[in-house]
């Protein structure tokens, strides 16, 4: 299990020898850290009448809760902890890549809007930070702002949100009389959607290359040209149809992280993505100690055409 999710329960059990009442155990992992803040609710529930149907899609998008204080004490941006380190963090992080989403960098850059949050390997924090990139930005933009499970072999998002699985992009793909719009998920977090990984398929990552997903991306662009499209993606270096899918994207974020990513990884990833017009990186450094304390820091470079990745010294 995630240190997060440890050092949540950890918390949990604090409480527990404080005395404070709990509930039966919950659906979701992160539910448990603080459940005693909203004893009667989980911590993220499914419309009832498609919560025993999960793969079946439903006639409208569905509405969802995520249980914002979870996600503050799991240390992830959340509308309910607005000062937090991780908030601040963000803050700085989204400022350049909503300036060129929304049209307003120095140059106009095409699906600006699609940004694609990935890395060289597995475990390097794509799918952190395309969570907290995309509450970040939904949290203060007037724009909306759909994250996309894309990482469709190792899907992790609504697990992270204590959210139950159900269809998604793989369903899209797979069915083209399927809507996307009965696929998104609507949260609590207002200009929040997501658009979940669906139901598994063991040729699930090479469907990112097919036509299905380059018709389905055109679409996107087309029906939601508003808001900003947040992608969590599978490592570089080890699929090339996730190089693929970057070749539509407007923005790349490239995640590495720090002490642990290989430099000639990085250089190597980079290559992968030299099309893409705009690529930015942060420095991820999840480090976890024995006091379950996390350090966390970031640095990035970004810009038309960014350079880092070509002649690093
Ligand atoms: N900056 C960070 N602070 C705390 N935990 C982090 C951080 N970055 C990643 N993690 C944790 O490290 C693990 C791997 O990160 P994850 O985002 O799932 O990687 P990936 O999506 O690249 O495979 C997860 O448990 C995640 O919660
Ligand atoms: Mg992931």
């Amino acid at each position: 299990m995630s240190s997060l999710i440890e050092q949540a329960a950890h918390r949990l059990e604090q409480l527990r020898r404080a005395g404070a009442a709990m509930p039966e155990p919950a659906i979701a992992e992160v539910l448990k850290s603080t459940a005693h803040l909203e004893p009667a609710a989980p911590i993220a529930k499914l419309a009832p009448d498609t919560a025993n149907a999960p793969s079946t899609p439903a006639q409208k998008s569905q509405r969802v809760e995520i249980n914002l204080d979870a996600l503050a004490a799991a240390g992830i941006v959340s509308p309910n902890a607005p000062r937090s380190q991780i908030a601040d963090q963000y803050r700085v992080i989204k400022r350049p890549l909503i300036s060129i989403a929304m049209g307003k960098g120095a140059t106009l850059i095409e699906n600006g809007n699609l940004i694609m949050v990935t890395s060289s390997l597995p475990g390097e924090g794509k799918s952190f930070t395309a969570i907290n990139l995309a509450i970040s930005i939904a949290a203060e933009l007037d724009n909306t702002v759909m994250l996309v499970d894309a990482d469709v072999a190792r899907p992790s998002v609504l697990r992270v949100l204590g959210l139950q699985p159900g269809p998604g992009l793989l369903d899209l793909l797979l069915d083209d009389s399927a809507d996307l719009s009965t696929m998104l998920l609507k949260t609590n977090i207002e200009k929040l959607t997501i658009l979940p990984s669906g139901t598994p398929h063991e040729r699930a990552t090479e469907m990112l290359a097919s036509d299905a997903m380059s018709r389905l991306l055109a679409d996107m662009g087309k029906r939601y040209s508003d808001r900003i499209i947040v992608f969590d993606s599978p490592p570089l270096l080890l699929t090339t149809e996730s190089r693929v899918l970057a070749t539509h994207m407007g923005q790349i974020v490239m995640v590495v992280q720090a002490e642990k990513t290989r430099r000639s990884d990085v250089q190597e990833a980079l290559a992968t993505i030299e099309a893409c017009p705009v690529k930015m990186m942060v420095l991820n450094q999840a480090r976890s100690t024995m006091t379950g304390g996390y350090g966390y820091g970031y640095g990035y470079g970004y810009g038309k055409s960014y350079g880092y990745g070509k002649k690093p010294s």
